[in-house]
């Protein structure tokens, strides 16, 4: 049997249904293009963004650790000293699990922590034997005054605790606050337990450089200097991990 052909008009229709299509899927292309287009800036936009900040970032490090390098250019014995502490205080808090905060800032902190003893007098710094009363009070300024002379760079501002509290002691005999436990910022105590490490470890004029066995007894028998949490932490530091950031900061 014959099939019938499809009338005029019904043949007309279905052309102009076709070109219709065709519109809407060039107009669809046209649009999938203008999208990947407008993706492709966003992710130029984000790489030139990362980017900058990287830059910006290290040289707010460089900065840092210039200031840093002129505290410790007056003292032959600390050379180095803030460096290693700072990565001491990482090697904490990274084994013990603890939030810091945003890490250059806490690095920044540890680098710059004596930096208000540029405006202790020579006499003093140097001094070899015991200091008296008047000369302690001046030695112990340094911290409040470091927090002064970086109080107005907005980039330091969460660095400004570990300059302030970095003598402070867990049973509260510290100093310029006088805080205790965890009234000390978490930073500041970790910073405080690196410190004394370095120092113990490191040569003074007064004696020599102790072993890092001895060191680990004398935190250990400190008393209630430092955060039970953060010189538990610390024991579970191997001491080739302590040994590599030795050998690394010299
Ligand atoms: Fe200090």
């Amino acid at each position: 049997m014959r099939r019938q052909a499809p009338p005029d008009d019904e043949c007309a229709e279905i052309v102009a249904l076709r070109a219709t299509l065709e519109r809407q899927r060039a107009e669809d292309a046209a649009k999938e293009r203008e999208l990947e287009r407008y993706a492709a800036d966003l992710r130029a936009a984000s790489r030139r963004e990362r980017q900058v900040s990287r830059e910006l970032r290290e040289t707010y490090t460089l900065t840092v650790r210039a200031l840093s390098n002129a505290v410790e250019a007056r003292d032959a014995y600390t050379a180095h000293h803030a460096e290693r502490v700072a990565a001491y205080g990482a090697e904490i808090a990274a084994v013990s699990g603890l939030v810091l905060g945003e890490e250059p800032q806490i690095e920044y902190g540890f680098l710059l922590h004596d930096i208000g003893k540029v405006a202790v007098p020579d006499a003093i710094l140097f001094k070899s034997g015991a200091l008296d009363d008047d000369e302690r009070e001046e030695m112990q300024r340094h911290p409040v005054i470091g927090e002064e002379i970086i109080r107005e760079i907005e980039f330091l501002a969460p660095a400004r605790q570990v300059v302030r509290h970095h003598h402070e002691r867990w049973d509260g005999t510290g100093y310029p606050d006088g805080l205790a436990g965890e009234a000390i910022p978490l930073a500041a105590r970790v910073f405080a337990l690196a410190d004394a490490l370095d120092a113990i470890t490191s040569d003074r004029p007064y004696r020599a450089a102790r072993t890092l066995a001895q060191a680990r007894e004398t935190l250990r028998d400190s008393g209630g200097q430092f955060d039970p949490r953060i010189l538990a932490a610390f024991e579970d530091i191997p001491d080739r991990v302590i040994d590599g950031i030795r050998r690394g900061a010299a």
